[in-house]
């Protein structure tokens, strides 16, 4: 499994504690795009562009992406033709997301949610599986909204 995460400013904490977590469960393909302080201001649209192109560019790749609310994540990393970026703060969302969405990118609010239930969000998402059938036709049609 790999994954590609980042932050804001205001997801640094959060992403620092995510990192550890999934190194804790055993991901050890882990890329993170940054940024590498909370300290500047930066733009969650800049940071939804590379985690996005790095799960666009390798089909194994999910995405993590943590800001504030992870509304403005969410809204940048789907403008990207082919992501499917879920915004999730408890963890049945984030399971359904997987399953019936095949959700590419999982986007977490740091002023939301605490650790141990980004943990929980987190995993539940990681260990539920796209179901298919049914579901791909309606995924198909969300590829057409794409143009
Ligand atoms: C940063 O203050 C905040 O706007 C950002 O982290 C995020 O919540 C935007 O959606």
């Amino acid at each position: 499994m790999k994954i590609a995460i980042a932050s804001d400013h205001a997801g640094y904490d959060l992403k620092v504690f995510v990192l550890e977590h999934l190194k804790g469960r055993g991901v050890t393909d882990i890329a993170d795009l940054g940024p590498d302080t909370n300290k500047n201001s930066v733009d969650y649209p800049d940071y939804a562009k590379k985690v996005s192109q790095a799960v666009i560019d390798d089909e194994d790749c999910l995405g993590i992406l943590i800001c504030g609310t992870g509304i403005g994540m969410s809204i940048s990393a789907n403008k990207v033709k082919g992501i499917r970026a879920a915004h999730a703060s408890d963890p049945y969302s984030s399971k359904m997301a997987r399953r019936h969405n095949d959700a590419n990118v999982l986007c977490i609010g740091s002023r939301v949610v605490g650790p141990g239930l980004a943990f929980e969000i987190i995993d539940s998402w990681l260990d539920a599986q796209y179901e298919e059938g049914r579901h791909q036709k309606r995924i198909e049609k969300i590829e057409a909204l794409e143009g």
